[in-house]
């Protein structure tokens, strides 16, 4: 299972917080701390322990190690500039110094998933939310709630690089408007498949840049080597009629071959796009459809039964 699934896309607060979400944003809240307007803390850093830190050390170590040769030269660049502390959950207002010159982008600290609309406003002002806790020793391979190593080891890095960046920020844009044209749903599967889920095609292979794969140990194996998922060409359209899995290993990555083909996609006004896939019927997480790109059909081994998001 990969570490971080839906919980943390877009629209997982559509409708009302499940009582999960909210039973693990109140545990975020420490007391006594202010929760600002647009639901940010600041960084309890003194309140981290040293089983915190010793579990931080362990994902780092271990991920940074078996990520080489596997992620894109655009994450492991980012990881190298930032800079972060392998030994210590970071202090964000340090990692905020680099990234900041680098791109403008920040890290704010959350106490757990923050409503879409709040998550869309802090992305399109160049904000990345970030949980500010740990997983415990008996999560470490994988829960369901996005902390702080999936979203700091996972996300952070890729936000030095000034395409991705300006990729991500219009996703938050993308995401203010999509929210008041009822098209969440599928604004949210581009974000599951590129910015968590994402492969991108390089001279030397392919590589990761998603964070929910590159935060996972098995799926940062799985995604790149496993013969049992679809493999295919990223495309705009495709994506947002494609369902996804939040308890299992991705059916099918989409593949992308640069961070600008990524960007380009989120230039033109989604509005008429969404107009024509919503009459559209959705795709499985495991389809093939004619006119896809196909770089691998999956052999389906190993597939769950159980209903795709
Ligand atoms: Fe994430």
């Amino acid at each position: 299972m990969s570490i971080a699934t839906a919980t943390e896309a877009p629209g997982a607060f559509q409708g009302t917080l499940t009582d999960k979400l909210k039973e693990q944003f109140d545990a975020g809240l420490l007391s006594g701390q202010e929760l600002r307007p647009d639901f940010t803390i600041a960084q309890p850093v003194h309140r981290y322990t040293s089983t915190d830190h010793a579990i931080w050390r362990k994902l780092y170590e271990r991920q940074a190690a078996m990520l080489q040769g596997r992620v894109s030269d655009e994450f492991l660049q980012g990881l190298a500039t930032l800079g972060m502390d392998k030994d210590r959950v970071p202090d964000f207002d340090q990692l905020n110094e680099t990234l900041m010159r680098a791109t403008g982008w920040q890290v704010v600290a959350v106490p757990g998933l923050v409503p879409d609309q709040v998550f869309f406003e802090h992305l399109a002002n160049r904000r990345f939310p970030a949980s500010w806790w740990m997983r415990k020793p008996e999560q470490l391979d994988y829960l369901q709630e996005p902390d702080c190593f999936h979203d700091v080891f996972g996300h952070v890095p890729l936000l030095i690089n000034p395409v991705f960046a300006d990729y991500m920020e219009a996703y938050g844009k993308g995401g203010l408007k999509a929210n008041g044209l009822g098209a969440l749903d599928m604004l949210s599967r581009l974000y599951w498949y590129t910015v968590e889920f994402g492969l991108i095609r390089t001279a030397q292979g392919l590589r990761i840049y998603g964070a929910g794969i590159l935060s996972s140990q098995g799926e940062s194996i799985y995604s790149l080597d496993s013969a049992s998922p679809n493999r295919i060409g990223f495309d705009v359209r495709r994506i947002m009629r494609t369902r996804y899995r939040i308890d299992t290993f991705q059916k099918t990555y989409f593949v992308i071959d640069s961070f600008e083909q990524l960007f380009d996609a989120t230039r033109p006004d989604f509005a008429p796009l969404y107009e024509e896939l919503r009459a559209q019927p959705t795709l499985g997480a495991g389809d093939v459809a004619p006119g896809d790109q196909v770089l691998n059909v999956g052999t389906r081994e190993g597939w769950a039964d159980t209903e795709d998001i």
